[in-house]
This record gives C-alpha cells, sequence and structure tokens, in this order.
C-alpha cells in the first residue's frame, strides 16, 4: 500500500510533531482518569474495589496498572476452529504493545469465533450469539475502551452490531487477506475459483489429482478469503464506517505493516478511552451510506446487505432495501476483484486499498462523517494515492457502469424483497421467463441433481426453498445452488436460481437470494408449484410469479406452519426470535441499544 501510515497520535508520531500538522480531532470530549468507566470497579476505596484489585493482582499486575490509566480491552476472536483467523494471537501483542506504549492497561479475551468453512448448518447461526455476548462483555466489565480483532466472514459484522448496541469507546482491527492462491502459473481466488473448480471437475474438465493439487494451493497463509467475498467486502465497509483506521481492510495478514498498524489501533483506543468517541457518533446514518457506496463501488457481497440492515437497527438507523437499490443505481463498479473481476486483495492493497477507492469515488461519499481517528473521513483521505488504476478504476472509466451492484426486487414473488448482485450474474439472464421447477428442501435437490433424466432446460427457473434465517436454520449460503448435472453436460454454466437463502460473497451466477418473507415464515415461496411460470425482470426491479390472487390463496389455506427445526437451545431461541432478510436476520429482542451501563452493580 503507498498510502501514508494511518494517523493514529501514536507516540513515535506525536514525538515527530506529526500530530500538530493534522486536523483538529471531533468528537473529544476528554474524560481524564476520573471519568474513566473503569474506575467504577477499580478506583471504590471499600470492599467492592477491593475485590476487583486484588483478583487483579492474584492475575499477577501490579498496582500500577490499575493507578487511574485507561483499561482496554482486546476482544479476540482467535480460535484454531477459524483458520482464517489464526493468525490474530500474534496482532493482539501488537496492540497490546500500542496500548501500553501509551500508557493503557491491556486486557485480551476471547469472544466466540466463527469459522466459516466448518460450523454447521450455517455461520450466520451464530452471528446473532457472538454479538449478543461481545455486547454483554464489554458492558459488565470495567473496561474503558475495546479493540475486536475479527476476520473471518461473520466476525466483522458480529463485532460491529455488538459495539452499536453496547456503545463504548470502540475500534476494529480485521485480520486481512490471506496472499493470492497460485496454481500452475495462475492465481487463483477463494471462493471463486473453489466454484469454478468443482463445476469444472463435474463437467469431466479438470482431473480429481488436479483437484486435490488445487487444494493446497488455494489458501497460501493465514488471513480471509482475498476476494471480495463477505470478509473483505465487511472489512473494507468497516473502513468506510469509519470504525478502523485508514488502509485496515486491505493490508494482507501476513504484512509486516498489518503488525505496525495493530500497534497504531492499540495507541488510538487508549486516546479514545479518554476522548469518549463512542460508535453511535460515528456509524451515523451518513456514515451507513457512505458504507453502502463502497460496497457498491467494490462489488461487495450480497452478505453486507444483511450485515448493514442488522448494523443500522442496533444504532435505530432509518434504512431499508429500496436505501440500498438507490444506491447501487448510482454507483459503478470500480474496483476489479473477483469474484466480479480480475484481481484480488493484494493487488487492491497494491492500488492503496481503501482509502484509494474513497479519494475515487470523491463527492459520492459524506466526506464529513467523524471516523474512530477523531477526524473526518475526508481529512483521512487527504493524502490518498491510486497507485494500479487498472485495479482501482476511475469513476469515467469504471468496470461496470453503475447499477451493476446489488439489485434489490419485488413481486408477488418476494412481497418483502430479494436480492441478486448484477455484477455476478450472466446479463442474458437477467430479463428472463421461464418455468420453475421447485423443491422443498436443499436435500431434495441435491438427491435429484445428478438425475441425466432430470426435466430441466436452460430456461428453467431453479427454486430451492426451507433455506431461510428460520427454515433452515441459519440462511446458508447456498443460494448458488449447483448446476444440474443434465445442463452442465450441456455446456449450460448459468440458471435463474431462486432461494430464501443467502450466498457466499465469493461466488457468481444469475442467483436471486433472500427471498422475504422466507417460506418458512409463509411468504409466498412457500406456494410456487412446479411449472408456475416465474418473470424475473432485473432492470424493473420485479420477481413475479404468473399465478393469480385466488389461486395463491387456494394454495395459501392448506399450508401449516412447519414445525421449527429445533425443539431446545440456541436454535429454537434463534428461530423464535430471527427477523426476516429484509430486517438483517437480527434476533428481534437485540434490535436497538442498550448503552455501557451495567443494569446493577454491587453494594
Ligand atoms: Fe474465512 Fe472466507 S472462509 S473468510
Amino acid at each position: 500500500m503507498s498510502n501514508p501510515s494511518p494517523e493514529s497520535g501514536n507516540p513515535e508520531e506525536a514525538a515527530l510533531g506529526a500530530d500538530e500538522a493534522q486536523p483538529e480531532r471531533r468528537g473529544a470530549r476528554n474524560l481524564g482518569s476520573t471519568g474513566l468507566r473503569s474506575r467504577s470497579w477499580l478506583g471504590d476505596g471499600g470492599k467492592n474495589g477491593f475485590i476487583a484489585r486484588h483478583h487483579f493482582r492474584q492475575a499477577g499486575f501490579s498496582g500500577r496498572q490499575f493507578d487511574g490509566r485507561p483499561v482496554i480491552g482486546i476482544a479476540n476472536t482467535w480460535s484454531e476452529l477459524t483458520p482464517c483467523n489464526m493468525h490474530l494471537r500474534g496482532l493482539a501483542e501488537a496492540v497490546r504493545r500500542g496500548i501500553q506504549q501509551s500508557g493503557g492497561f491491556a486486557l485480551e479475551f476471547p469472544v466466540l469465533s466463527l469459522g466459516e468453512p466448518f460450523m454447521r448448518p450455517s455461520t450466520m447461526l451464530y452471528r446473532n450469539m457472538m454479538a449478543m455476548e461481545l455486547e454483554e462483555l464489554c458492558r459488565a466489565n470495567p473496561l474503558d475502551a475495546v479493540v475486536v480483532l475479527t476476520g473471518c466472514d461473520k466476525t466483522t459484522p458480529a463485532a460491529l452490531m455488538a459495539l452499536a448496541s453496547v456503545d463504548i469507546p470502540s475500534i476494529i482491527l480485521t485480520g486481512g487477506p490471506m496472499l493470492n492462491g497460485r496454481f500452475r502459473g495462475r492465481t487463483v481466488g477463494s471462493g471463486t475459483d473453489i466454484w469454478k473448480m468443482t463445476e469444472a471437475l463435474r463437467a469431466g474438465e479438470v482431473t480429481q489429482e488436479e483437484f486435490t493439487e488445487f487444494e493446497s494451493c488455494l489458501n497460501r497463509s493465514p488471513g480471509h478469503c482475498m476476494t471480495m467475498g463477505t470478509a473483505s467486502t465487511m472489512a473494507s465497509l468497516t473502513e468506510a464506517l469509519g470504525m478502523q483506521l485508514p488502509g485496515g481492510a486491505a493490508l494482507p495478514a501476513v504484512d509486516s505493516r498489518r503488525m505496525v498498524l495493530a500497534e497504531d489501533t492499540g495507541a488510538r483506543a487508549v486516546e479514545l478511552a479518554t476522548e469518549g468517541l463512542l460508535p453511535s457518533q460515528i456509524m451515523t446514518r451518513e456514515a451507513i451510506e457512505n458504507a453502502l457506496v463502497v460496497n457498491a463501488a467494490c462489488g461487495g457481497s450480497t452478505n453486507a446487505i444483511l450485515h448493514l440492515l442488522a448494523i443500522a437497527g442496533r444504532l435505530g438507523v432509518p434504512l431499508d432495501l429500496d436505501d440500498i437499490d438507490s444506491v447501487s443505481r448510482q454507483i459503478p463498479l470500480l474496483v476489479d476483484l473477483m469474484p466480479s473481476g480480475r484481481f484480488l486483495m493484494e493487488e487492491f492493497s497494491d492500488a492503496g486499498g481503501v482509502p484509494a477507492l474513497l479519494a475515487e469515488l470523491g463527492e459520492l461519499l459524506h466526506r464529513d462523517a467523524i471516523t474512530i481517528t477523531g477526524r473526518t473521513l475526508g481529512e483521512n483521505i487527504a493524502g490518498a494515492r491510486n497507485d494500479r488504476p487498472e485495479v482501482i478504476r476511475h469513476l469515467d472509466d469504471p468496470v461496470q457502469a453503475a447499477g451493476s451492484g446489488t439489485a434489490v426486487l419485488h413481486g408477488n414473488l418476494a412481497p418483502g424483497g430479494a436480492v441478486l448482485k448484477v455484477s455476478a450474474a450472466d446479463p442474458n439472464l437477467l430479463t428472463h421467463t421461464g418455468p420453475a421447477l421447485v423443491f422443498d428442501t436443499l436435500e431434495e435437490y441435491h438427491a435429484v441433481m445428478g438425475d441425466p433424466d432430470l426435466d430441466v432446460t436452460a430456461d428453467t427457473v431453479l427454486i430451492v426453498r426451507g433455506c431461510g434465517p428460520k427454515g433452515y436454520p441459519g440462511m446458508p449460503e447456498v443460494g448458488n445452488l449447483p448446476l444440474p448435472q443434465k445442463l452442465l453436460d450441456q455446456g449450460v454454466r448459468d440458471l435463474v436460481r431462486i432461494s430464501d437463502a443467502r450466498m457466499s460473497g465469493t461466488a457468481f451466477g444469475t442467483c436471486v437470494l433472500h427471498v422475504a418473507p422466507e417460506s418458512a415464515a409463509g411468504g409466498p415461496l412457500a406456494f410456487v408449484q412446479t411449472g408456475d411460470t416465474i418473470v424475473l425482470d432485473v432492470p424493473n426491479r420485479r420477481l413475479d410469479m404468473l399465478v393469480d390472487d385466488a389461486e395463491l390463496d387456494r394454495r395459501r389455506a392448506g399450508w401449516t406452519t412447519p414445525q421449527p427445526p429445533s425443539g431446545r437451545g440456541w436454535a429454537r431461541l434463534y428461530t423464535d426470535h430471527v427477523t426476516q432478510a429484509d430486517r438483517g436476520a437480527d434476533l428481534d429482542f437485540l434490535v436497538g441499544s442498550s448503552g455501557s451501563e451495567p443494569a446493577r452493580a454491587p453494594f
């Protein structure tokens, strides 16, 4: 990355007098040590203060650590069950250095880690659990500010949701993307090339041996997926929202500059603790609109839509699917990254990362939005430079014209809305009429997709339901349904697919996703039948089935609400309370904010 190191007010920079040249910080209240939240635990001269202090002494900390200096939590999503976050322990040590150098007391603690490749039935089932856990840990403990280390897909939105609800001074450091994959002399990307190679294997275009060799060439380092999948998208949006230091999204996970950034992040957290700048002051409607603009310009994941709706719900910021569609219609695709384009996150970083993209977007952004630096977005990117215009294109030379991002569809098949990523779809299928081939479950479709006699043509609209937040449960990333073997053998490589599921941000295809209400909630998707004519009209944002209302009412009358997939535990709590996709699939009782004050304190 060619742009300057993110400003942070770190001691080294302050010693050089760099801070004096920086614009004034906004939102700073300077609480001083007596206004620190942790003093309510540690500053008490009686029994309660004794209990808190002597247990820190039990952990081997001297009294110097809690003499009134800010207590900074390092919330770590490290786990051996989350390979994308395996390097976060090292990053946490660099954050700790930054905290200690700046006079803070650093305390690392674990948070539920969400490993995309392993968790079943879906990591999305657990996003709200991580958000709830982090929110409660921040509120319940003597912390003045928190650094949250995230990486793999759901960890970043869960952190943003938690911080929005607890509203404690906080900063996110995403773990950075893994290095580019290399296979037989060519560059290969996370997810995107897995889907391509899997279809090529099924079509007999690659051998099993090649497929196995590819398996060990794709992921060459720790870090999250290096395509513009959900993790890279959410890292970029975290920066656009103003919740991580400039340049934090794109630097590769193993780049030494990320360790420097981690140290800067720790140092900045100490300042945040005394300044009192809160997430709710940063993640405003303007900041969320900035994130929507960046999502469209970088060809971001459709998952980001769900996450931004949930984050906005926590903040009480009005946001709906039509807001998202309207931004998407105005913003061209500038970032030429897979799955919509050619490059990967290493090249994005070389080009200048998010600061360079923000600079290219210019007046399309709210440049006066306050960020975690205490300065505006416009001030943060004043020196940003785009060093690879073939990777981050100029506004007058986009990869794709405005409207190529996420389209929001409405119609009698999706009255609450559905989404489709235009840049990842076959342009010839964006306006399509065809007969439905409907499956009630994913398992039913998988049982027959290899059948050479399956009644399917290139015009078929493949529909799988029962994959929504309640129905699966947890809305898995299966919306890019594998093509029927019969069509693959005919050379067909895309098909209109409709579901109430999500799709990996690394995936592609003409896939209508997030249909709301989902079938398990009694949405019209539950009543479509094989043979019904489906009309997809993306230019006019329509998704309809040519079935009249009387017939739909007849079908609805014969429908009964399915039993929840699980009778107990988290899955039951989730299915009883999860909202539909058009509201971000949050739990209804987690929407909004509770603030950072614990409900009760001991006497
Ligand atoms: Fe972790 Fe893709 S599997 S980010």
